[in-house]
């Protein structure tokens, strides 16, 4: 028998990763026989953690915080990641190298067009961070049809450098966060803050929400919370985390690396359940 391939999520914190249960389920969709842990490496330790797991290891997935320094640390990237800067898919290729890829953006675009069935073409936008985060997802809005994309950093050289990458300054450009209560309502605001993620809150003004208005947080569960629960206690139409995000996101590592589509739903229905 040949032997098991590994695979493994690397973050820090890492304990309560969702990504062994998701991968284990799409595995066993297929009959696929893998291990896949959870491995947490601090940010010192990482390159040699990702390195030792390299050696037999087919492919990770890599999380907070290290989703820069993984694509750093890789010999080559795919367009999407190298536009990001950021990888959250680290695959060891045939010849040996190392590849970063990103499926933050494709998963978050496909959890709220295909399972939410919302049409995001010319919504307004409202993008909150300008972190890696942020990076992985605003090309995809961008690509996904809306039709203007504001970025808005606490700080705002981060915003800047983000709406000058990518150059577009017809649909997408930055405005400072001390001026949100003033710059009007949106149709989608995407909180790509790590605030929820460190315990904090961030104290939003409702006017940014539109009449029909989608909130989507990138993170799910507890990190989501606030953000979530500040849309639907100030009446946004639609209010998301990002539990379908992960699901998919998870599902085009998985082919990536098994060639194979797994089937999100039930996984996520799985999930959700846990999840609220
Ligand atoms: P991630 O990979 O999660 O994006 P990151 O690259 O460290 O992590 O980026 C964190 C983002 O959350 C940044 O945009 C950060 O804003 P700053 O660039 O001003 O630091 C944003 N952020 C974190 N905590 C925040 C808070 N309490 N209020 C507003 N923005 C916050």
């Amino acid at each position: 028998m040949p032997p098991r391939q590994r695979f493994a999520v690397f973050g820090h914190p890492i304990t309560h990763s969702l990504s062994p249960r998701i991968h284990a389920d799409f595995a066993r969709q297929f009959g696929i026989d893998l291990t896949y842990e959870a491995i947490d490496a601090n940010p010192e330790g990482l390159a040699e953690a990702v390195h030792a797991f390299f050696v037999e290891g087919r492919g990770a997935n890599v999380t907070l915080p290290h989703k820069a320094a993984a694509f750093a640390m890789a010999d080559i990237a795919t367009a999407t990641a190298t536009r990001a800067g950021t990888a959250n898919v680290l695959t060891r290729l045939p010849d040996g190298r190392l590849e970063a890829h990103n499926t933050d953006g494709d998963g978050m675009v496909r959890d709220i067009t295909e399972r939410h069935a919302m049409d995001l073409r010319g919504h307004t936008t409202l993008l909150l961070g300008a972190g890696g985060a942020a990076r992985g997802v605003a090309w995809h809005l961008l690509d996904a049809g809306v039709g203007t994309l504001t970025i808005v950093n606490r700080n705002p050289v981060a915003a800047d450098n983000l709406a000058d990458a990518i150059g577009d300054p017809a649909r997408a450009h930055t405005r400072y966060w001390e001026d949100l209560h003033d710059i009007g309502s949106f149709d989608l605001i995407v909180n790509a803050t790590s605030a929820g993620t460190l315990g904090g809150g961030l104290d939003l003004p409702v006017s940014i929400i539109g009449s029909r208005a989608l909130c989507y947080d990138l993170s799910y569960g507890k990190s989501a919370a606030g953000f979530v629960g500040w849309a639907r206690g100030a009446g946004a139409r639609y209010a998301f985390d990002g539990l379908g995000m992960l699901v998919e996101t998870a599902a085009d590592a998985f082919e990536r690396w098994h060639g194979k589509r797994p089937d999100t739903d039930p996984v996520y229905t799985e999930l959700r359940q846990t999840y609220g």
